[in-house]
């Protein structure tokens, strides 16, 4: 049984804003605070009822405010700290919960600690970073090179997992917790609901082995959140290599550390390494949903239910057909993550079928990651197949301007976006899709309705119909008395029986057929 707090939990639904791309309320290409705020009345007509932002804190963006300069103040094209309360009000009002993101492993090298920290060792903050003399050879930063970099005016090297402009903090010294703490307390104070927490699982390190899970993680976790000002606050953990013991330890109950966090086991279909295509079908994303579901119900746990963000390409356009099929796919996908136990995360622009779009050029490129992956592969692969990894890989996949309409830059601003528009804006954009009698947002709208209002499919258990052989996925969802079959079929058209004595309450093809075509899904309510 979910205790009664996690029930409370279940009931939301989150949808993911990448502020830069949302909307640009003050045409200079960037989106802004005042942009997503103008959006609440068509988030709350989807039917979500938190939105989680990517982060929003003072950064000199290189890497689009994942590097920090200022916890406690809103990056200048974004707005100020007063637009941050007057969105956090005006989205209570939509009954819309507000998330902020957490990076709590690093923070820029413009950050006033890490500008003291380099003074020198006699520094009061001089320990807030991870500094050496010898660079620990073997360790590699995630977007390519060192991880130590030589600091000439310390005369050492510090530790940045991921750009040399973002050093991780070492969460060893007492004060830097303390700090942290002081971060997350500002923000409840400030009123908003929960934290996405950035790569929570590498705060706790230990020397010289690289490990995720340092010795210390869960008590530094629990440090921040299991206060008696934290503990009621809803919050998911990027998690990249949890295994069942520690999503076990990190999110029951009890334990006071996150509510859920995301396990990505799921996020590397379609796709070998992040920037080759490799077709692989839905019966394998079903697979691993079984397992994860399994765990989270004999534990008692909250899975997160998503299939897309910031870092990876739209997973439509990898597992599904996002070309004539677009639609279908969109919807199916959506059916069968959205109607399982948990806590579902949408990512902006997946309830309109944002597919991938393609370029010719590096210039249509800003992701850091992307890039550095492009110079590498050009003497490799030679510039067409380079263009092609980093079309199909980058992270700018997904990062681009939302596309409210078919008009110039998909209606996101009035003056070029500082990202290319996607290159399929003017077939895949809100007021097409609205137009359309095929509508991905409808169909998004009636599963979260569906989904908000029936306790069996928030709460229920879970029990799997379909046979691993199957190209399909068939399973039911019970809760009190109340019984649902959720039938999703996948590539190929299939027979799958329809239980009898039951009524269909969605559906995403507009009639029936004798066979069940592809992509197609049927929620059905036994009687
Ligand atoms: C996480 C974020 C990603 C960022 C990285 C470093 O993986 O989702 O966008 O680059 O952490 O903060
Ligand atoms: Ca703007």
């Amino acid at each position: 049984m979910l205790t009664e707090k996690y029930m409370d939990f279940s009931k939301l639904v989150i949808y993911q804003i990448y502020p830069r791309s949302f909307m640009d309320s003050n045409h200079d290409g960037i989106g802004d605070l005042k942009g997503i705020e103008q959006k609440l009345d068509y988030l709350q007509e989807l039917g979500i009822n938190a939105i989680w932002l990517c982060p929003c804190y003072k950064s000199p963006n290189v890497d689009n405010g994942y590097d920090i300069a200022d916890y406690r103040d809103i990056m200048d094209e974004f707005g100020t700290l007063q637009d941050m309360k007057d969105l956090i009000k005006a989205a209570h009002e939509h009954g819309i919960k507000v998330i902020m993101d957490l990076v709590p492993n690093h923070t820029s090298t413009e950050h006033k600690w890490f500008k003291e920290s380099k003074k020198g060792k006699d520094n009061e903050y001089s320990d807030f970073y991870y500094w050496r003399d010898e660079p620990l050879s073997d360790w590699t930063a995630c977007f390519g090179g060192s991880a130590w970099e030589y600091c000439p005016e310390r005369g050492q090297y510090y530790l940045h997992s991921y750009a040399i402009e973002q050093a991780d903090l070492n969460w060893d010294n007492p004060r830097v917790r303390d700090e942290m703490c002081a971060v997350v307390d500002f923000w409840v104070d400030l009123g908003v609901d929960g934290f996405r927490i950035d790569v929570i699982d590498q705060i706790s390190k230990e020397f010289p082995t690289r490990n995720c899970f340092g010795p210390h993680l869960h008590e530094y976790i629990n440090q921040m959140f299991g206060r008696e000002k934290t503990a009621h606050l809803f919050t998911v953990g990027e998690c990249w290599a949890s295994d069942m013991e520690e999503v076990r330890r990190h999110c029951a109950a009890e334990r006071n550390e996150l509510t859920t966090l995301f396990q990505f086991e799921h996020s590397d279909l379609g796709r070998d390494t992040k920037y080759e295509r490799r077709p692989q079908s839905l019966t394998a994303a079903r697979d691993i949903l079984i397992k994860w579901q399994n765990i989270a119900d004999d534990n008692d746990l909250l899975y997160s239910l998503f299939t897309d963000n910031h870092d990876s390409s739209p997973f439509l356009s990898r597992m599904g057909n996002d070309q004539e099929l677009r639609y279908e796919s969109a919807t199916c996908i959506a059916a069968m993550f959205y109607t399982l136990r948990g806590i579902p995360f949408i990512y902006q622009g997946q309830e309109i079928g944002t597919a991938l779009p393609n370029y010719n050029s590096i210039e249509d490129f800003d992701d850091i990651e992307g890039i550095n992956q492009y110079h590498a592969d050009l003497p490799v692969f030679g510039e067409k197949k380079a263009m092609e990894r980093i079309n199909f890989g980058s992270r700018d996949g997904f990062r681009r301007p939302m596309c409210w309409s078919g008009e110039a830059y998909g209606g996101f601003s009035t003056v070029k976006p500082w990202l290319t528009t996607n290159s399929r804006y003017q077939e895949v954009n809100l007021e097409a899709d609205r137009a359309s009698e095929k509508s991905v947002f409808r169909f998004f709208k009636a599963l979260l309705k569906l989904r908000l209002n029936t306790p069996a499919i928030l709460y229920g258990s879970l029990n799997v119909i379909s046979r691993p052989e199957d190209p399909f996925f068939v399973f039911e969802r019970e809760y009190e008395g109340e019984k649902y079959t959720v039938i999703c079929n996948f590539e190929e058209e299939s027979t799958i029986s329809v239980p009898e004595n039951t009524e269909v309450v969605l559906q995403n093809y507009l009639d029936r057929a004798e066979t069940f075509r592809p992509y197609e899904i049927l929620v059905v309510k036994h009687n």
